[in-house]
């Protein structure tokens, strides 16, 4: 947020808020939800709200031919909710993509790699996002920043199965988070966050994730006794701990062109 916006009344941040959401899920749907699609990925989260209700605002005839996939329970209820055809990944057969998925973002960087799972919903959000032809991400002005890590200081959001979480925690310390910690319930709800899948959430901050690009600058990528990690040596690291289902890192090496399997949005919209 830039100097000029912090200096509004929180009332009238939050309102701007609200509304670049809805200007860019707005926009996203309008430039990505072709008419000929049928299968469509509907991701987790506020700005998520307005990406249904963009595709709601298209009419039933519209959207008449359109199956829509949820990330979670949340999306579930907000696709039944707004009359839209609901549809299970689980069915979509083998050899099948969707045409393209929409999704939110808590941190978005230069080369549009992410940070995801703020809800909780993260691997089942990887799992659409990566059955879609096209992943379009639509994030607010506040998610932007050019390294992963730097506005969203909360740590990367990792699901691990309940049993491992200390090791998980004791693994992510001699990485250099060492202030990784398993995410509470809801308010009133005791103990750990339980997520859609049974799985706990470890939130693990790190030094702000180094591009490719920065050791052509001379910025050097880390390792375990640096702390500082490129976004991809950190995903490859993360995702091979035992008891770790699946890491809030979307990233892809392959450019912004990503067609298919991609991890990696094709857009994004602040
Ligand atoms: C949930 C997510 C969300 O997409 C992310 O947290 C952004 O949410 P919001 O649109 O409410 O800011 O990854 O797991």
């Amino acid at each position: 947020m830039s100097t000029s916006e912090s200096a509004l009344p929180a009332q009238e941040q939050a309102r701007l808020v609200e509304e670049s959401k809805r200007l860019a899920a707005y926009q996203a749907v309008k430039d990505h939800l072709l008419p000929e699609f049928t299968k469509v990925g509907i991701g987790s989260g506020s700005t998520v709200v307005y990406v249904v209700e963009a595709i709601a605002a298209l009419g039933p005839a519209a959207t008449k031919g359109m199956q829509f996939y949820p990330t979670g329970a949340q999306s579930e209820e907000l696709i039944e909710a707004s009359g839209l055809n609901l549809q299970y990944i689980s069915k979509l057969p083998a050899g099948q993509q969707l045409d393209v998925a929409f999704d939110g973002a808590d941190e978005v960087d230069d080369d549009l790699n992410l940070i995801k799972g703020g809800g909780a919903c993260l691997w089942q959000e990887k799992i659409v996002a990566t059955s879609a032809k096209k992943f379009v991400c639509v994030a607010d002005f506040r998610k932007l920043s050019p390294r992963l890590g730097t506005n969203w200081k909360k740590g990367i959001p990792i699901e691990v199965l309940p049993m491992a979480a200390p090791r998980v925690l004791d693994a992510l310390k001699q990485m250099g988070s060492h202030n990784a910690r398993i995410r509470p319930g809801l308010p009133g709800k005791a103990g750990a966050i339980v997520t859609d899948n049974g799985m706990w959430i470890i939130d693990a901050p790190f030094a702000p994730l180094l591009l490719p690009k920065d050791s052509e600058t001379g910025i050097h990528a880390g390792n375990e006794t640096s702390g500082v990690w490129t976004v991809d040596a950190l995903a490859d690291r993360l995702i091979k701990l035992p008891g770790v289902a699946e890491i809030g890192l979307f990233y892809g090496q392959s450019g912004l062109q990503v067609e298919s399997g991609a991890q990696k949005p094709v857009a994004a919209y602040f």
